[in-house]
């Protein structure tokens, strides 16, 4: 199939998303904190929280899956994307890897429908145009392999990831 037909970006809030899976932009303690993470576990509520203490927390690059308590998504997917620190210290390579290792967890776990948000740039600085190229390689990458999730999408909080990743998508599209 076209890898790139069941990718999509949209704005919103991640939280409310009705998809399988939501992914969190975790640290790697698992234990919560400002951003997306605060979103996520806010919405979702204590039993998230107390999931993630059993897991023990998580590798950058790494991806562990939790329930959804309350939100709308059956699953969590946390993964820990890289600092920035100028891009030349395996960032690329590590905030891929956040997505394979997160679409592979889905894969695994029967969802179909996955929403990402921008991982890495936020707090931990990674630039928009960056960060969207490197992403929608590794999507478009699996997707070439796998059948499934059918549905990948960004929910963006903001106008400059959307910008950024709608001008990505367009290249994948034109160059078939
Ligand atoms: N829906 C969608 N996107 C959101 C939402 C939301 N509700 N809230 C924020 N964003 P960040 P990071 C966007 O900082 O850079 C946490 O404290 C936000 O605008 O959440 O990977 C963790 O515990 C930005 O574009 O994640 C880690 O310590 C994007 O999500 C650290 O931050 C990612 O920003 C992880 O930093």
């Amino acid at each position: 199939m076209d890898a790139a037909a069941g990718i999509e970006i949209v704005r919103g809030d991640i939280t409310t998303q009705a998809v399988d899976a939501i992914v969190n932009a975790a640290n790697s303690s698992l234990l919560g904190g400002g951003g997306v993470d605060g979103a996520i576990h806010r919405a979702a509520g204590p039993g998230l929280l107390a999931e993630c203490r059993q897991l023990h927390g998580c590798p950058t690059g790494e991806a562990v899956l939790t329930k959804g308590y309350r939100l709308k998504a059956k699953c969590v997917i946390h993964t820990v994307g890289p600092v920035w620190s100028g891009g030349k210290q395996g960032e690329p390579g590590l905030l891929a890897s956040c997505y394979a290792n997160s679409l592979a967890l889905a894969v695994r776990h029967n969802c179909s429908s996955i929403a990402f948000p921008a991982i890495s740039c936020g707090v931990y600085g990674y630039p928009f145009a960056a960060a969207a190229a490197t992403s929608l390689r590794a999507v478009h990458e699996f997707l070439s392999a796998h059948d499934e999730p059918r549905i990948v999408r960004w929910v963006m909080l903001g106008a400059t990831p959307y910008d950024a990743w709608t001008a990505e998508i367009a290249k994948f599209r034109s160059n078939g």
